[in-house]
């Protein structure tokens, strides 16, 4: 069964085509990170009007780069939420219109759900054989959460971030240190050069709840190191970059471990934008080794925000859950 996904949630148009939902046939994104450089941060508005302007060539590439035309598409799937509604209204109302004219099922999936089964699309990889139940931490720029995770449609909140989520700190601290936009790769990069232990950041306490994250006193920890330093050499720049990460990845383990511990499983999935960061990903791999944890990621271009993961969990509801009703508001959800 080959589906379609689609995926405008934020600032990237992508179109996917996924086979049996595990085998990618295409997988295109087409990145806004330039236009909204400038700003130090998405706009909404400039988001939406540039995916009006790129859904149509983005699928069509994503068609041609699969080798396959609408009538041997099975059905389409689009994500519904959560997201920019600016953004995701177009491609809602774009993957309904085009299901519409070519008789195919459309079903919206869930943002979040799809980056945790991302994991699903590495054929090759050991995460192929990856079986339900696991805990699933998301780490993106607008979430950071630890799900338990039984199956599609069958994920259960255990903690989420108390205020920001560990992407946006990643985003903000690299636009402090003057490192330009998106930031999560620059920090990485630029903490290779770093000292982890050069400034102790803290590390929220959140005793009073079971688990949970917060990066707001992070951020502003950071924002008074800075301005006491005044100009920054690029060898602080580093420091800064590299002990700001730590002070990132450790609770994002600490937190993870706790969950394990909590549902008594031993398999442990991470993935959304921040699992890309090469810290994040040696500290987990070492750490989850030590506990024999088996512990996935989705390789780096999945991590990030893509409609192949989108194509992977609608191939799970395709005939399943109800169609979203093409004739209604792209607001009418099917299921979040
Ligand atoms: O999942 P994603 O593409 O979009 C959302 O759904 O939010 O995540 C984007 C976030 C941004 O905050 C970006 O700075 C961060 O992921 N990111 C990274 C890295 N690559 C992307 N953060 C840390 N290290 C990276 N290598
Ligand atoms: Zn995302």
């Amino acid at each position: 069964m080959k589906v379609l996904g689609i995926e405008t949630s934020c600032d990237e148009t992508s179109a996917a085509v996924v086979e049996d939902g595990t085998r990618l046939l295409s997988n295109i994104v087409a990145s806004q990170d330039a236009l909204h450089a400038p700003y130090g941060g998405i706009v909404p508005e400039l988001a939406s009007r540039r995916h009006i302007e790129t859904i149509h060539t983005i699928v069509n590439q994503a068609l041609n780069e699969a080798h396959v035309d609408l009538s041997q598409i099975d059905g389409i799937a689009v994500t519904q939420g959560p997201g920019l509604i600016g953004s995701l209204i177009v491609g809602l109302s774009y993957a309904k219109a085009l299901a519409y004219k070519h008789s195919l099922p459309c079903v919206g999936v869930n943002h979040l759900e799809a980056h945790l089964h991302a994991v699903f699309l590495e054929e090759a990889a050991p995460q192929h054989k990856l079986q339900f139940p696991f805990v699933g931490l998301l780490v993106s720029g607008g979430h950071t959460a630890l799900y338990e995770v039984q199956g599609v449609g069958k994920t259960k909140l255990l903690a989420t971030t108390q205020d920001d989520a560990a992407g946006e700190a990643f985003d903000k601290v690299a636009k402090l240190l003057g490192l330009g936009y998106p930031g999560g790769r620059q920090i990485d990069e630029l903490s290779k050069k770093g000292n982890p232990n050069a400034f102790s950041f803290p590390i929220a306490n959140l005793k009073h709840k079971e688990m949970g994250f917060s990066f707001s006193g992070l951020k502003t920890a950071v924002l008074n190191l800075t301005k006491q330093f005044g100009e920054l050499s690029e060898e602080t720049k580093a420091d800064i970059a590299a002990s700001f990460q730590e002070a990132v990845a450790k609770p994002l383990l600490t937190e993870s471990l706790k969950a394990l511990e909590k549902t008594k499983f031993n398999k442990l999935v991470v993935s959304g934008g921040v699992a890309a960061n090469s810290r994040i990903r040696s500290l987990f791999l070492e750490e989850c080794q030590k506990r024999e944890i088996q512990i996935y990621f989705p390789s780096l271009s999945l991590c990030t925000d893509n409609a192949a993961m989108v194509a992977a969990v609608g191939y799970h509801l395709i005939g399943v859950t109800p169609q979203l009703n093409l004739s209604m508001s792209p607001f009418a959800s099917s299921r979040l």
